[in-house]
């Protein structure tokens, strides 16, 4: 296949040079995957209102969120375990991103530390947590990450427990791999990754693997060790108090009404990510631009919004600003990119993003981002 020119031809590429199992761990959902499919689906039943006969021969993209001066309106969404994917794992996709302008968020789930993807890149940097039951650690994230100069913390709120990911278990996808003899006939047929992964096995959890290692020892899997790490009753009172602790931009991700935008306003967040994990979590949820207008009338100005899931086009993005988004969020193209061509991948997806997004300002008849509001979709 000729270089990849959109998203979907990125998917197709990973499909080629993944293993099933972790094709299927980047591209599935939870239960019947109804929320995932629906993440996208709804972008197709909006439609952009152009208007002709305007100055576009200077486009501006740029936008500010998180008190950081981006490119465009786009960020890097927390996505775990890089390293599965491609051996430059997140310090390939933190480059990419801050060459391009683009804000980066790294998981607590990553296969790189805190501190490597602070050296690594200058850019614009957001760590998403989770609150662990070892509240010392949660601690320690959040002080590790103002020392290493993180701009922003990122609360992901739907996680009290792992989500059902019915793919993975008919995949036979374990974290890490375990070659039985279902998945070894699909990692053998793969001897490119599989290449790539022997330069370095180490997808440990970079960042609590000194406190908790339960992925590298015993049966466990993913699933197992989020249920058995993550504390299952936090509440808002505990994401005040770490609001109050981090001090700088908080966002809070995994709010799917305005309820929830609103409690998270109150208790001082700088912007929510409206998200459902990109469907990964609770099925049968709205998609999040579903939520977002009605979000957008309870808030008025006084929270960022940001649309996480879904997103595959430079359009997809202008539709939800126009519907009252500061912002877009993308995790799946970023790691389909990483897969088919690590770093390079990334570059060359994110600039394709930023041509996709100036493109339709300019044949939306706007010269900035600014310039959209609700009368330019319908
Ligand atoms: C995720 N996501 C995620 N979110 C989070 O807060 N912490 C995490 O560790 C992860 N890990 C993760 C792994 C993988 C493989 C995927 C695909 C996703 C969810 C992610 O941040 C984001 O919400 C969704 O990916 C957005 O939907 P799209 O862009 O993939 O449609």
């Amino acid at each position: 296949m000729a270089r990849p020119g959109n998203t979907e031809e990125f998917r197709e590429v990973a499909r080629r040079r993944l293993p099933q199992p972790l094709f299927d761990y980047i591209d599935g959902g939870a239960d019947d995957e109804r929320t995932l499919k629906r993440n996208s689906a709804v972008f197709e039943k909006r439609s952009l209102v152009p208007h002709g006969l305007v100055d576009v021969s200077r486009i501006n993209c740029g936008a500010s969120i998180l008190g950081q001066q981006l490119s465009m309106p786009l960020i890097l969404s927390p996505t775990g375990m890089s390293r599965l994917f491609h051996s430059g794992k997140e310090l390939a996709v933190a480059r990419a991103a801050a060459d391009a302008g683009l804000l980066y968020g790294l998981s607590t789930m990553a296969t790189t530390s805190i501190e490597d993807v602070a050296a690594a890149s200058n850019g614009s940097r957001m760590f998403q947590i989770y609150i662990f039951k070892d509240r010392g650690l949660t601690n320690e994230l959040v002080d590790r990450c103002a020392a290493a100069g993180y701009h922003a913390l990122c609360l992901t709120i739907d996680t009290p427990l792992a989500g059902n990911r019915e793919r993975d278990r008919r995949s036979g996808m374990t974290i890490p791999p375990r070659f039985d003899l279902r998945s070894l006939v699909s990692y053998a047929l793969h001897p490119r990754w599989l290449l790539d992964f022997l330069k370095n096995p180490d997808f440990r959890l970079a960042n609590v693997v000194h406190r908790v290692d339960a992925l590298a020892s015993g049966p466990t899997g993913l699933i197992e060790y989020v249920n058995a790490q993550f504390d299952p009753s936090v509440t808002w009172e505990d994401a005040k108090l770490l609001v109050r602790q981090w001090k700088g931009p908080f966002v809070i991700k995994g709010v799917l009404d305005a309820d929830d935008a609103i409690r998270a306003r109150d208790i001082g967040a700088t912007a929510v990510m409206i998200s459902n994990h990109g469907g990964r979590q609770l099925d049968g949820v709205l998609a999040p631009l579903e939520t977002l207008p009605e979000i957008r009338e309870a808030v008025g100005d006084t929270i960022e919004l940001i649309v996480d899931g879904g997103v595959r086009r430079g359009s997809d993005i202008v539709k939800a600003i126009c519907l009252g988004a500061d912002a877009c969020s993308i995790g799946r193209p970023y790691l389909y990119a990483l897969a088919a061509d690590g770093e390079n991948g990334v570059r060359g997806l994110l600039e394709i993003l930023r041509s996709e997004f100036a493109r339709t300002l300019a044949l939306m008849g706007k010269e900035s981002v600014h310039m959209l509001n609700r009368g330019s979709i319908v």
